[in-house]
């Protein structure tokens, strides 16, 4: 279900942020956007003519609307969240710009339905999505992402659905470990799963401190010393499960493509190794002629329907790192479409591997 901001603050008296919330500048200080110039600069050509919308897929705290309404006078931008919090503390930061902002609850694979309600004809000409979870989210202990404040074990971008605890209470001992290794790239996989069924026998995991506790007993010391937080990787399994990350993701490739004008451009942040694979998927089966090897002449349903704006994937320069290491893992790919996207680009994008990285020749 799509539900529109301003539907929702009418709806629900005293939605709006309460008394003594954050101002705009404070809001903006909860999360620096990644790679935010780079971008603008990427989709901004899309976005010149009078009318034209972008849908941010994933608004935040909506660092990267705010650069694109400053930059592109325009344009109207449509920030998706699934996150009530964050699409209530955004709204407030772009309130500003009026009705060139409107603000949508719900999930990105939603995108297409999203274009067709406020795109123009029911496109869009932009389309921007900064994965994974927000400043906001990590440092709010109560929500249960981080494993350094001990909290309910809950990672729930959004208010439905199992959390990250539920999960751990029911999910098989198997399963447990395809998630941590897989998602997490966690080595030890075998052996965290392992514990977390044997304690759930007697006493299942609920809180942040006994998950981080658990991983560091089952990691070898040797392998303690290296990389960090050694519960670092099965936190970011954990989310991802819980959030349904990567099958999202799959859905909504293909659908933000097919919501696209001629001419409109996709921007994806990527930080995880299997979301970028996703995209690089994505982008490289539009951008390669389907015509059968040897054809004399290419007929024009085979020729590619986008053209890459980003030379393999961008990552962040050293200036960039300095100001914000959560950029140390951004892989950014863009692309502008050229021809109407096939109907059968609204498949799913081939699923990726779901060997562990580890296990790989
Ligand atoms: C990295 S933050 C985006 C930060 C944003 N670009 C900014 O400048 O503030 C990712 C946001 O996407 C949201 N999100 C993650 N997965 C989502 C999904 N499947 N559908 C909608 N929103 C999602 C999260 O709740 C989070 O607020």
């Amino acid at each position: 279900m799509i539900q529109d901001n301003a539907a929702q603050d009418a709806a629900t008296p005293g939605h709006g942020l309460a008394a003594g919330a954050p101002t705009a500048t404070e809001v903006a200080a909860l999360h620096a956007p990644v790679l935010r110039d780079r971008c603008v600069e990427l989709l901004a050509p899309a976005l010149a003519e009078p009318g034209a919308v972008a849908i941010d897929g994933t608004l935040g705290m909506g660092g990267h609307s705010e650069a694109i309404l400053e930059a592109c006078p325009n344009a109207r931008v449509v920030g998706i969240d699934r996150d009530p919090r964050a699409l209530e503390l955004a709204s407030a930061r772009l309130a500003r710009f009026g009705d060139r902002f409107t603000g949508v609850l719900t999930t990105y694979d939603a995108v297409a339905q999203v274009a067709a309600k406020h795109g123009r004809d029911g496109r869009v000409q932009a389309i921007l999505l900064d994965l994974g979870v927000s400043s906001l989210q990590l440092d709010d202990a109560e929500r249960g992402f981080s494993y350094a404040q001990d909290a309910e074990l809950d990672m729930r971008m959004g208010d439905t659905g199992p959390s990250a605890a539920d999960l751990l209470a029911s999910a098989s001992e198997s399963e447990l470990r395809r998630i941590i290794s897989v998602y997490g790239e966690e080595r030890f996989a075998g052996a965290i799963a392992r514990e977390i069924v044997r304690r759930r026998e007697v006493n299942p995991v609920r809180r942040t401190g006994e998950l981080a506790d658990l991983v560091r007993d089952c990691i070898p010391a040797p392998a303690r010393r290296t990389g960090g937080n050694p519960a670092k990787r099965t936190f970011q399994a954990l989310r991802i499960a819980v959030n349904d990350e990567l099958r999202i993701l799959e859905r909504t490739l293909p659908a933000a493509i097919g919501a696209l004008s001629v001419g409109g451009r996709i921007a994806v942040e990527s930080y995880h190794s299997l979301e970028d694979r996703m995209v690089k998927q994505a982008f490289a089966a539009g951008a390669t002629s389907s015509a059968p090897p040897g054809l004399p002449v290419v007929l024009p349903e085979h020729a590619p329907y986008l053209r890459l704006l980003t030379r393999g994937a961008e990552v962040a320069d050293a200036a960039e790192l300095a100001r914000n290491p959560r950029s140390a893992s951004v892989r950014l790919r863009a692309a502008e479409l050229l021809r109407p996207a096939p109907k059968s680009s609204s498949r799913p994008a081939p699923a990726v591997s779901t060997t562990p990285r580890h296990r790989r020749k």
